[in-house]
């Protein structure tokens, strides 16, 4: 196969990341093969109340893919739009779970698309065994005294745990 990041393109990979789990850096992973370079940006203001500030979760994907070379991780507030035309990014990256997350992607990535034509949406699909993880799962089993070993990179575990203690 050619090799398709020769041709310089950026793609930027937003989320609320509260926190950040293997789904993610799967699928963090699959765009950083496909773009020379991928930013894998943390939405400060999301609409969420984020267990995580913006720099703990902006520190926690650091870690995550820090053996990924050509993914950077940033923060950024206000429309997504907006930050990847000043970061002049190719393409957004979402994933796409199941045919749930469908309809709300699409009505996003238009919305996107029509606030700037420049930016395109490129859906990618996570490994299958990532389908039924989100955040909020995380959180849940971690607050419960859940092992979160298996959904979330090490490091992430610890945060969580720290956090959660912290605020018994
Ligand atoms: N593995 C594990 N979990 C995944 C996943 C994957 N591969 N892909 C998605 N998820 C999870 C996320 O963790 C999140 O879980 P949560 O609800 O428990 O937090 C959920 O699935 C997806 O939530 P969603 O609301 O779809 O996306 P998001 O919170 O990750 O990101 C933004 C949404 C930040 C991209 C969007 O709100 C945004 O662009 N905000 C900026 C303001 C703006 O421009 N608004 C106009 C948009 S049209």
């Amino acid at each position: 196969m050619s090799d398709v990041t020769s041709s310089g393109k950026l793609a930027i990979y937003p989320g609320t990341f509260d926190p950040i789990t293997n789904g993610h850096v799967d699928v963090a992973a699959r765009a950083a093969k496909l773009f020379a370079r991928v930013i894998v940006c943390v939405a400060v203001n999301s609409a969420k109340t984020p267990l995580f500030s913006g720099e703990e979760r902006v520190e926690m994907i650091r870690q995550a893919v820090k053996n990924i070379k050509n993914i950077e991780v940033d923060a950024f507030e206000g429309l997504l739009v907006d930050y990847a035309l000043e970061k002049k990014a190719d393409a957004i990256v979402r994933g796409l779970r199941a045919v749930s997350d469908f309809e709300y992607e699409f009505q996003m990535a238009l919305t996107n698309r029509k606030l700037s034509a420049e930016v395109d949406t490129v859906f990618l699909m996570p490994h299958e065994k990532y389908t039924y993880l989100n955040s909020t799962i995380v959180r849940e089993i971690a607050k419960y005294g859940g092992d979160v070993s298996q959904f979330v990179p090490p490091h992430v575990k610890t945060c969580l745990m720290a956090k959660l203690k912290k605020m018994q």
